[in-house]
């Protein structure tokens, strides 16, 4: 990447990216292998098997209490950044905070650039959420061409860059955890592999699905359907790679047209932030496209309901409260900590240590 301008890395194509990113960093749901997410996932089930008792939550706190992160956030954000931060409590980390570009220095004008390179003086990682799309992969350039190094496992590194959501692309981490949560509700039914997978809501601007459909590359016979109204139907950037990858998709006019069919519906709102034009309220959900607790009915008994939330209208609020084991996005949000926990763990060399304790202590 040294021989390469800011200019010239935003322009090369995401695979094209992949071979700079490696493993040091998360950008992009494309960087990850079949094996890099199974490993994940054991990881994430390792680290809160470990924390249940005080001294694994002891162990796991002094894994990296050398270490000062930074979770830098100009979106809105809740389960993201709290989870993150919960992630790194848990592993001893020490953790700052700059979520209001108005008391930054951001606001006297300073660039993304000098901004993330002053970050990176400071701090040991990074994890940020960025209205822009190239913000993530601007940051990973940035710690590649600074002098500051870090030391890990016996290798000098940039800081690691973290997307916890760059524009409307890219949200790999939310897809990880996803993908955690789908291989734990699929564990007795083979994973992932042959499931049909409904994803509904804004799909053009919803960088969980995206980043999500990305993932499925890596599973087989999975099958993908698209509940959408047209204007928020998937993008053709999408479909293109779902083709390349040979993975069928269906688009569908309404959520009951495969409701019966599926073995998760992945719910998502209406991500009006990114409106052009501004209005007082909230736009209602398209009605062809809310799940009403009646629909839980139409699902099979072992299909799922998942939503990286926050929602809104686009699930009846009945259906939180129906004590309905098919309903798992709070797991989800709680599986999301754990996934974190895995993906700094992973990017600190830890995953050795944790194995080790766990199989001493097992
Ligand atoms: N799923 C998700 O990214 O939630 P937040 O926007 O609350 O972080």
């Amino acid at each position: 990447m040294l021989d390469l301008s800011l200019p010239e890395f935003l322009e090369l194509s995401v695979s094209d990216k992949l071979p700079y990113v490696g493993t040091k960093a998360i950008l992009y749901a494309q960087q990850f292998s079949r094996t890099d997410l199974d490993e994940f996932n054991e990881l994430a089930d390792t680290c809160r098997k470990i924390f249940k008792s005080p001294a694994g939550a002891d162990f796991l706190g002094r894994l990296l209490p050398h270490r000062i992160c930074l979770n830098f956030f100009v979106q809105p954000s809740s389960r993201t950044f709290l989870s993150f931060s919960a992630a790194q409590a848990i592993l001893g980390m020490k953790r700052m905070s700059l979520r209001d570009m108005n008391i930054s220095s951001i606001s006297k004008g300073e660039s993304l650039e000098d901004s993330i390179r002053t970050f990176i003086s400071y701090v040991d990682l990074v994890v940020m959420r960025h209205f822009d799309n190239h913000a993530a992969a601007t940051a990973f350039w940035v710690a590649g061409k600074a002098h500051r190094r870090v030391a890990i496992g016996g290798q000098e590194q940039p800081v690691p860059i973290v997307s916890g959501g760059s524009g409307t692309r890219q949200h790999p981490t939310q897809a990880l955890l996803d993908i955690y949560t789908l291989s734990k509700s699929f564990e007795d039914r083979g994973g992932i592999d042959g499931k049909k997978i409904m994803l509904v809501g804004d799909l053009k601007r919803g960088r969980t699905v995206r980043s999500l459909s990305y993932l499925m590359k890596n599973y087989d016979g999975v099958q993908l359907y698209f509940a959408a109204p047209e204007e928020y139907q998937m993008n053709e950037d999408i479909l293109s790679f779902l083709d390349e990858h040979n993975i069928p998709y269906e688009k569908l006019r309404s959520i009951t047209e495969g409701l019966a069919d599926v073995d998760a519906v992945y719910m998502t709102r209406i991500q009006d932030e990114w409106d052009t034009v501004k209005h007082d309220s909230h736009p209602p959900a398209n009605s062809n496209f809310v799940f009403h607790r009646d629909h839980l009915k139409l699902m099979k008994p072992n299909a799922y309901l998942l939503h990286p939330l926050p929602k809104r209208d686009e699930i009846e609020v009945e259906v939180d409260y129906c004590d309905d084991s098919r309903v798992v996005y709070w797991r989800q949000e709680r599986n999301g900590m754990w996934m974190r926990v895995a993906i700094i763990a992973t990017l600190f060399d830890c995953v050795d240590r944790i194995r080790a304790y766990d199989q001493a202590h097992s």
